[in-house]
Protein backbone atom coordinates (compact mmCIF):
# COMPACT_ATOMS: atom_id res chain seq x y z
CA UNK A 1 0.00 0.00 0.00
CA UNK A 2 1.57 3.87 -1.22
CA UNK A 3 0.30 6.86 0.43
CA UNK A 4 -1.73 7.34 -3.07
CA UNK A 5 -3.55 3.98 -2.09
CA UNK A 6 -4.12 4.84 1.57
CA UNK A 7 -5.85 8.53 0.16
CA UNK A 8 -7.73 6.94 -2.10
CA UNK A 9 -9.02 4.12 0.24
CA UNK A 10 -9.87 6.55 3.69
CA UNK A 11 -11.69 9.29 1.30
CA UNK A 12 -13.40 6.37 -1.29
CA UNK A 13 -15.52 4.83 1.12
CA UNK A 14 -15.73 7.35 4.19
CA UNK A 15 -13.56 5.27 6.46
CA UNK A 16 -11.31 8.16 7.49
CA UNK A 17 -14.06 10.40 8.61
CA UNK A 18 -16.60 8.28 10.03
CA UNK A 19 -13.98 5.05 11.45
CA UNK A 20 -10.52 6.64 12.08
CA UNK A 21 -11.17 9.96 12.69
CA UNK A 22 -12.99 10.22 15.52
CA UNK A 23 -10.58 8.23 17.23
CA UNK A 24 -7.41 10.45 17.01
CA UNK A 25 -6.52 11.79 19.97
CA UNK A 26 -4.65 15.51 20.94
CA UNK A 27 -1.24 13.33 20.21
CA UNK A 28 -1.30 10.57 17.95
CA UNK A 29 1.43 8.62 16.67
CA UNK A 30 1.14 6.90 13.24
CA UNK A 31 3.62 4.02 13.76
CA UNK A 32 5.24 2.55 10.61
CA UNK A 33 4.37 5.81 9.22
CA UNK A 34 6.48 4.70 5.92
CA UNK A 35 6.67 8.18 3.37
CA UNK A 36 4.24 9.81 5.68
CA UNK A 37 1.51 10.63 3.35
CA UNK A 38 -1.08 9.47 5.65
CA UNK A 39 0.18 10.98 8.39
CA UNK A 40 0.27 14.37 6.67
CA UNK A 41 -3.62 13.40 5.66
CA UNK A 42 -4.73 13.05 9.52
CA UNK A 43 -2.22 16.06 10.50
CA UNK A 44 -4.44 17.98 7.75
CA UNK A 45 -8.00 16.88 8.95
CA UNK A 46 -7.38 16.93 12.48
CA UNK A 47 -6.10 20.51 13.21
CA UNK A 48 -6.36 19.88 17.07
CA UNK A 49 -4.15 17.17 17.19
CA UNK A 50 -0.16 16.54 16.94
CA UNK A 51 0.54 13.84 14.75
CA UNK A 52 3.91 11.72 15.30
CA UNK A 53 4.96 10.06 12.42
CA UNK A 54 7.30 6.90 13.37
CA UNK A 55 9.16 4.77 11.59
CA UNK A 56 12.29 2.80 12.03
CA UNK A 57 13.42 2.95 8.43
CA UNK A 58 15.46 6.20 8.21
CA UNK A 59 15.22 7.02 4.57
CA UNK A 60 11.35 6.72 5.10
CA UNK A 61 11.30 9.45 7.68
CA UNK A 62 13.92 11.58 5.34
CA UNK A 63 11.13 11.25 2.68
CA UNK A 64 8.10 11.52 4.89
CA UNK A 65 10.34 15.62 6.45
CA UNK A 66 10.41 16.35 2.65
CA UNK A 67 6.78 15.87 1.87
CA UNK A 68 6.02 17.80 5.16
CA UNK A 69 7.97 20.84 3.69
CA UNK A 70 5.70 20.62 0.81
CA UNK A 71 2.62 20.43 3.09
CA UNK A 72 4.06 23.51 5.34
CA UNK A 73 1.58 21.47 7.73
CA UNK A 74 2.63 22.30 11.73
CA UNK A 75 1.18 19.79 13.63
CA UNK A 76 3.28 16.65 12.46
CA UNK A 77 6.79 15.28 13.16
CA UNK A 78 8.34 12.87 12.18
CA UNK A 79 10.74 10.04 14.15
CA UNK A 80 13.10 7.41 13.32
CA UNK A 81 13.48 6.59 17.11
CA UNK A 82 10.52 6.87 19.80
CA UNK A 83 12.53 6.16 22.39
CA UNK A 84 14.71 8.81 21.49
CA UNK A 85 11.58 11.08 20.95
CA UNK A 86 10.37 10.81 24.19
CA UNK A 87 13.35 9.88 26.69
CA UNK A 88 16.41 11.42 24.98
CA UNK A 89 17.90 8.45 24.61
CA UNK A 90 17.87 4.96 22.69
CA UNK A 91 18.54 2.37 24.68
CA UNK A 92 16.60 -0.60 23.09
CA UNK A 93 16.87 -2.49 26.55
CA UNK A 94 15.61 -0.12 28.78
CA UNK A 95 12.04 -0.16 30.37
CA UNK A 96 9.65 1.90 28.09
CA UNK A 97 6.17 1.20 31.06
CA UNK A 98 6.26 5.30 31.91
CA UNK A 99 5.93 6.16 28.21
CA UNK A 100 2.58 6.20 27.71
CA UNK A 101 1.99 9.21 26.26
CA UNK A 102 -0.33 9.08 23.09
CA UNK A 103 -4.08 10.08 22.77
CA UNK A 104 -4.15 7.67 20.19
CA UNK A 105 -2.31 5.57 17.43
CA UNK A 106 -3.10 4.34 14.09
CA UNK A 107 -1.06 1.41 11.73
CA UNK A 108 -2.13 1.25 8.34
CA UNK A 109 -0.24 -1.36 6.36
CA UNK A 110 1.95 -2.59 9.08
CA UNK A 111 0.50 -5.44 11.33
CA UNK A 112 0.79 -7.75 8.04
CA UNK A 113 4.48 -7.35 8.04
CA UNK A 114 4.72 -7.41 11.72
CA UNK A 115 1.84 -8.15 13.99
CA UNK A 116 3.90 -7.92 17.16
CA UNK A 117 3.40 -4.17 16.55
CA UNK A 118 0.73 -4.40 18.32
CA UNK A 119 2.08 -5.37 21.95
CA UNK A 120 4.75 -2.99 20.67
CA UNK A 121 2.49 -0.09 20.62
CA UNK A 122 0.82 -0.82 23.71
CA UNK A 123 2.97 0.57 26.35
CA UNK A 124 3.42 4.43 24.10
CA UNK A 125 -0.52 4.67 24.91
CA UNK A 126 -2.56 6.24 27.85
CA UNK A 127 -4.55 4.12 29.94
CA UNK A 128 -8.27 4.28 27.64
CA UNK A 129 -6.01 5.27 24.15
CA UNK A 130 -7.41 4.32 20.98
CA UNK A 131 -5.18 1.69 18.38
CA UNK A 132 -6.60 1.98 14.74
CA UNK A 133 -5.41 -0.98 12.42
CA UNK A 134 -5.85 -1.11 8.98
CA UNK A 135 -4.88 -3.81 6.95
CA UNK A 136 -5.49 -5.87 4.64
CA UNK A 137 -8.27 -9.07 4.89
CA UNK A 138 -7.21 -11.09 2.02
CA UNK A 139 -6.52 -14.54 4.19
CA UNK A 140 -7.28 -17.26 2.41
CA UNK A 141 -8.42 -16.53 -0.84
CA UNK A 142 -6.96 -18.20 -3.97
CA UNK A 143 -4.09 -17.05 -5.72
CA UNK A 144 -6.01 -16.11 -8.61
CA UNK A 145 -8.44 -13.63 -6.55
CA UNK A 146 -5.56 -12.17 -4.80
CA UNK A 147 -4.11 -11.37 -8.48
CA UNK A 148 -7.49 -9.69 -9.41
CA UNK A 149 -7.98 -7.53 -5.66
CA UNK A 150 -4.17 -6.48 -5.26
CA UNK A 151 -4.33 -4.16 -8.31
CA UNK A 152 -3.72 -0.50 -7.09
CA UNK A 153 -0.65 1.08 -8.78
CA UNK A 154 1.68 0.77 -6.12
CA UNK A 155 0.62 -3.18 -5.15
CA UNK A 156 1.50 -3.71 -8.74
CA UNK A 157 4.75 -2.40 -7.99
CA UNK A 158 5.45 -4.60 -4.95
CA UNK A 159 3.87 -7.44 -6.73
CA UNK A 160 6.79 -6.78 -9.16
CA UNK A 161 9.56 -5.93 -6.70
CA UNK A 162 8.96 -9.55 -4.06
CA UNK A 163 7.40 -11.73 -7.16
CA UNK A 164 4.06 -12.81 -7.31
CA UNK A 165 4.43 -16.16 -4.87
CA UNK A 166 5.77 -13.75 -2.02
CA UNK A 167 3.81 -10.96 -2.32
CA UNK A 168 0.73 -13.30 -2.13
CA UNK A 169 2.29 -15.49 0.68
CA UNK A 170 2.87 -11.77 2.88
CA UNK A 171 -0.28 -10.39 2.39
CA UNK A 172 -2.84 -13.13 2.70
CA UNK A 173 -1.26 -14.35 5.78
CA UNK A 174 -3.48 -12.46 8.10
CA UNK A 175 -7.11 -11.45 8.35
CA UNK A 176 -9.27 -9.13 11.31
CA UNK A 177 -9.44 -12.62 13.52
CA UNK A 178 -5.80 -12.64 14.10
CA UNK A 179 -5.79 -8.37 14.40
CA UNK A 180 -8.44 -9.07 17.12
CA UNK A 181 -6.49 -12.08 18.63
CA UNK A 182 -3.22 -10.26 18.69
CA UNK A 183 -4.88 -7.44 20.42
CA UNK A 184 -6.64 -8.80 22.94
CA UNK A 185 -3.51 -10.79 23.64
CA UNK A 186 -1.63 -7.13 24.34
CA UNK A 187 -4.70 -6.26 26.03
CA UNK A 188 -6.94 -4.20 24.37
CA UNK A 189 -10.63 -4.64 24.25
CA UNK A 190 -12.02 -4.36 20.54
CA UNK A 191 -14.83 -1.23 20.31
CA UNK A 192 -14.60 -1.10 16.67
CA UNK A 193 -14.65 -3.24 13.36
CA UNK A 194 -15.39 -2.66 9.60
CA UNK A 195 -14.73 -5.00 6.81
CA UNK A 196 -14.75 -4.41 3.09
CA UNK A 197 -14.09 -6.55 0.22
CA UNK A 198 -10.16 -6.25 0.42
CA UNK A 199 -9.85 -4.28 3.57
CA UNK A 200 -10.31 -4.82 7.26
CA UNK A 201 -10.34 -1.68 10.29
CA UNK A 202 -9.93 -3.05 13.62
CA UNK A 203 -10.07 -0.03 16.86
CA UNK A 204 -8.99 -1.31 20.09
CA UNK A 205 -8.68 0.28 23.46
CA UNK A 206 -5.91 -0.05 26.35
CA UNK A 207 -7.47 -1.34 29.31
C1 LIG B 1 3.73 -1.22 3.99
S1 LIG B 1 4.48 0.13 4.80
C2 LIG B 1 3.08 1.17 5.20
C3 LIG B 1 3.45 2.62 5.29
C4 LIG B 1 2.30 3.60 5.59
N1 LIG B 1 1.72 3.35 6.91
C5 LIG B 1 1.24 3.61 4.50
O1 LIG B 1 0.07 3.31 4.79
O2 LIG B 1 1.57 3.96 3.35
C6 LIG B 1 4.93 -0.52 6.39
C7 LIG B 1 5.90 0.38 7.14
O3 LIG B 1 6.01 -0.08 8.49
C8 LIG B 1 7.34 0.09 8.93
N2 LIG B 1 7.55 -0.82 10.07
C9 LIG B 1 7.40 -2.16 10.11
N3 LIG B 1 7.66 -2.63 11.36
C10 LIG B 1 7.99 -1.56 12.12
C11 LIG B 1 8.35 -1.39 13.49
N4 LIG B 1 8.43 -2.43 14.32
N5 LIG B 1 8.64 -0.14 13.93
C12 LIG B 1 8.54 0.91 13.08
N6 LIG B 1 8.21 0.83 11.79
C13 LIG B 1 7.92 -0.39 11.31
C14 LIG B 1 8.18 -0.23 7.68
O4 LIG B 1 9.45 0.37 7.75
C15 LIG B 1 7.32 0.38 6.56
O5 LIG B 1 7.68 1.70 6.26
Amino acid sequence: MNARGFQDLVFMNGLFFDRIMPNIGNLHLDFGCGDGKGSLVQAKFCKNSFVIGYDSDLEKIQLANKEQKVSSLTNVSFQDSLREFIFGYSDENSECQYANIFDSATANFVFHENPLIIKEIHPYLKRDGKIIVLDYNLKGISKREFYKKFCLDNERKIMKLEGFDECYKKHTKFDITDCIGFGNSARFNTINTALSEKYFLWVGQKN
